[in-house]
């Protein structure tokens, strides 16, 4: 029988597991990230509210942590956000996805993809995963209103389906995802996964 968790996301991220650890400011550190891809899921460092020499060394130091890959979340109107872009591409080798709000235009969705770089911005509408589509990227998070209204308050059960029907990319499912139920529930849905805040 299939391996009902080999999914476009573990296929595409080569993680053993469909589950993102999505970036949180401050606490996606490098050892949170290595822990999450050391166990069999994949991890983004919140590189959003980092510098752009604090994001050098917290890669390098994820790097050692972590034989893995591993993915970095940022800004495009972050201060230094062009310094940051080249920084993730120089580690192209190990960063394997980026995850972002608004930002990143067509050409530099086009870099990270010639780079072998997986952009998957997270969305709440589906008007902005059509964009982003459009724009190049090659994977969506869906975010509903449970994920903090961050991205829009409409309810992932009712945006994520509209999202799933509306792009022909693979979609990821986010907010209010925090154990095996949700994450068969997104696969049932048509996700290729879910993303989520660790909770304990
Ligand atoms: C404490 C905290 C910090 C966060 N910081 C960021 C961030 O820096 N960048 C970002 O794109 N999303 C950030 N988020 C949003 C999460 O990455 C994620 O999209 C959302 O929490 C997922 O929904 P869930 O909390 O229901 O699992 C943050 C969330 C929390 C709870």
């Amino acid at each position: 029988m299939a391996d009902p968790l080999a999914t476009a996301l573990t296929g595409r991220l080569g993680c053993r597991l469909p589950v993102i650890q999505t970036a949180m400011g401050w606490i996606a550190t490098p050892q949170l990230v290595a822990a999450t891809s050391n166990a069999g899921a994949f991890g983004f460092l919140a590189g959003a509210v980092m510098k752009p020499a604090e994001l050098g060394e917290a890669i390098a130091r994820l790097r050692d942590l972590t034989p893995h890959a591993f993915g970095v979340n940022f800004h495009s109107f972050q201060p230094g956000a062009a310094e940051i872009v080249e920084i993730i591409l120089a580690n192209a080798d190990r960063v394997r996805a980026v995850s972002f709000g608004r930002g990143p235009d067509a050409k530099m969705i086009g870099r990270f993809r010639d780079a072998g770089i997986l952009c998957i911005p997270t969305v709440g509408a589906v008007k902005h995963a059509e964009k982003m589509v459009q724009l190049g990227c090659e994977m969506i998070t869906v975010q509903g209103g449970e994920g903090g209204g961050h991205t829009g308050s409409v309810p992932t059960t009712v945006l994520l389906p509209q999202v799933l029907d509306a792009v022909d990319v693979p979609v990821v499912a986010a907010g209010g995802f925090g154990d095996g139920r949700g994450l068969a529930a997104a696969l049932a849905y048509g996700a290729c996964g879910i993303a989520m805040v660790p909770v304990s």
